[in-house]
Parts: structure tokens; sequence; C-alpha cells
């Protein structure tokens, strides 16, 4: 069977023609999402991207993954911190009228999950913890084999955790969430508030600041970078060390943008954890990048429609 994957992204947009036997991309591209046009001229260009990846092709049914609380049964975001005009917005309606197709809506980071679960590092496991670092910081918890969602299906918001109730604000309004340190969008503020004080650091050498470009730096000694990493580690240390207490996952596996720092940020992070965890706890997790790297949020978007055809 071949299903059409879709991330959407905060800044780009990922869309991949997927063969569910074999969990293989057959064709992909990305778009910029440009939420900046609004939620109709968003899903007007998903569906255009579609049709064009797709051609003559033929696919049984659409995967979103969105970020923000997904009404999972209507396929309406009801809230998302990074697209603030999406108040209870029909995604999958309205995408499912421009392709005449079925349309599934999950979570961003909950579909990553499932991705990891289906085809990834989770393949066989039953208990595992995911986290995506990227314009946002999304969460996905699988728990005896299940997806959590709870009550409302919007469930496992990771990055809105709360680790520092006087800290950083966040793009949901609340102080102190973990998404407020350890996202692109959070790294990318912390350089410019650092500019001040390291006016030399390479971090500014180019115009554009990137969450790259300030780990770049961190590896090559510049003192921002390495004060930013830190930061990003302790954050992240603080929050995987309580969902570990919570569930006692197998594996912890981060996937987006900022995961792909490499050992620079994983070494630190899991010796950090390892220090944050109860006796018992100590080294009973893996703390890995997803290896899916730049297919995960595809697959994971496909595997939403595998998944729902499972339990539906
Ligand atoms: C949203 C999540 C989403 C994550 C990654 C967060 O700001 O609240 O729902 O999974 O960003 O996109
Ligand atoms: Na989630
Ligand atoms: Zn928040």
């Amino acid at each position: 069977m071949k299903i059409i994957g879709v991330d959407l992204g905060g800044t780009f947009t990922k869309i991949g023609l997927v063969d569910s036997n074999t969990g293989k991309i057959i064709k992909k591209k990305e778009i910029e999402t440009m939420v900046e046009l609004g939620g109709d001229a968003v899903v007007k260009r998903i569906s255009e991207g579609i049709n064009e990846l797709v051609g003559s092709e033929t696919y049984e049914a659409v995967g979103i993954g969105s970020p923000g609380s997904i009404d999972i049964e209507n396929g309406i975001v009801r809230f998302s911190p990074n697209f603030p005009d999406w108040i209870d917005f029909p995604l999958g309606p309205k995408l499912s009228n421009l392709l005449n197709k079925k349309v599934y809506v999950e979570n961003d980071a909950n579909s990553f999950a499932l991705g990891e679960k289906w085809f990834g590092a989770g393949k066989g496991k039953k208990h595992i913890i995911v986290l995506t670092l990227g314009t946002g910081v999304g969460g996905g918890i699988i728990s005896h084999d299940i997806l959590i969602t709870g009550a409302n299906g919007i469930g496992a918001e990771l990055g809105h955790v709360i680790i520092n109730p006087k800290g950083r604000l966040c793009g949901c309004g609340n102080y102190g969430c973990l998404e407020a340190y350890a996202s692109a969008t959070a790294i990318i503020k912390m350089a410019y508030e650092g500019r001040k004080k390291f006016p030399d650091s390479i971090i500014f050498k180019n115009d554009k600041v990137t969450a790259k470009a300030v780990f770049d730096a961190a590896k090559s000694n510049d003192r921002l970078g390495l004060i930013i990493r830190d930061e990003v580690v302790e954050a992240l240390a603080v929050a995987i060390a309580s969902f570990i207490h919570t569930f006692n996952p197998e594996v912890v596996i981060i996937g987006g943008g900022i995961s792909k720092a490499g050992e620079f940020l994983f070494k630190p992070l899991k010796s950090r954890v390892n220090e944050l965890v109860m006796p018992s706890f100590k080294n009973s997790f893996e703390i890995i990048q997803s290896p899916l790297v730049e297919n995960a949020s595809i697959l994971g978007a496909a595997s939403i429609v595998l998944q729902r055809r499972k339990t539906t």
C-alpha cells in the first residue's frame, strides 16, 4: 500500500510517498510552510505539493503530523503554540476536500513516536519516549506498547513540561517550559541575548543566526556557543530524568534538526541524566539520536494511517 506522509513544520513541510510494506520512502519533497499566509493557503500549498510529488502514481490516504493539540477524530488543530492563528482549524477536512482522499491528522511528535516504533529505533520495544527538537519541542510516549495521549487525545506535550516556573517565556504563554530552552527558536533567542556580552562570538559571523551555527560555534570552543549548549543540555537532562522516573522507558529517541549536533549533545546529555536519576534507574535506558534521520517525520506521519487502520 502506498501512503502519503506529511510532516507539517513551523518552517518547512516535508511530503513523502511511502511504501507502507517496506517502510521505504519512494519519493519526497520539501516545501516552505509559510504560516504567515494563513491556514487556507498552507493547506492549498500542501495539496499542490502532494499532487506534484505523486504525479501519475496512486496512493490510498494521507497521514499528517501537525504541531499542537489535535482533535484526532475530526482532524482539527485546536491550538498550536507556533501557529498562533490556528484555533480550531479543520486541517484534515480541508485537505481531504482538496485531495478527495482520507486524511488522518495526529500531533507531529506523537506520529514521530509511531514512526520510530514501526520503522526505527523503537522496533520491538514497548516503552519509548521521543523528543523532537525543532521550531518547537515535541514529545511522544509509548508505554506498554500503547501511544499515550490521554482523555482528550492531546497528551504528551513534553515540550511544555515546566522545568523552571521562573524561567524563560515560552510560545505557549507559560514560563520555563522545556521548549523555551531546547527548541531552535529558544537557542537563537539565547544567542541574540548573549551578543552584548560576547559580541565577537563566531555565532554572529553570518547575518542570520541559526541553531546549527550555535552548535558549530560550541564545537570550536566558542564561549557563548558552549554556554548555550550547556543550557540546552541541562534543560533536556532535567526533563528527561523526570520522564525516566515516570515511564521507565527502554529508550529515549531524540529527533529534529538540533539532534544533528550528534555526540556533542548526546554525550554530556547522557551523563547528566545518569547523574540526575535515582540509583535504580541508572543505566536502565538509552538516549539516542533518531536513526531515521531526515525521514523520521515523513515515516511517522505515514504510520498514523497504519496505526488508525490497526485500531479502527
Ligand atoms: C507543540 C507540540 C509540537 C511541538 C513540535 C510544540 O510547541 O506544542 O504540539 O509537537 O511543538 O512541533
Ligand atoms: Na506530542
Ligand atoms: Zn510552553
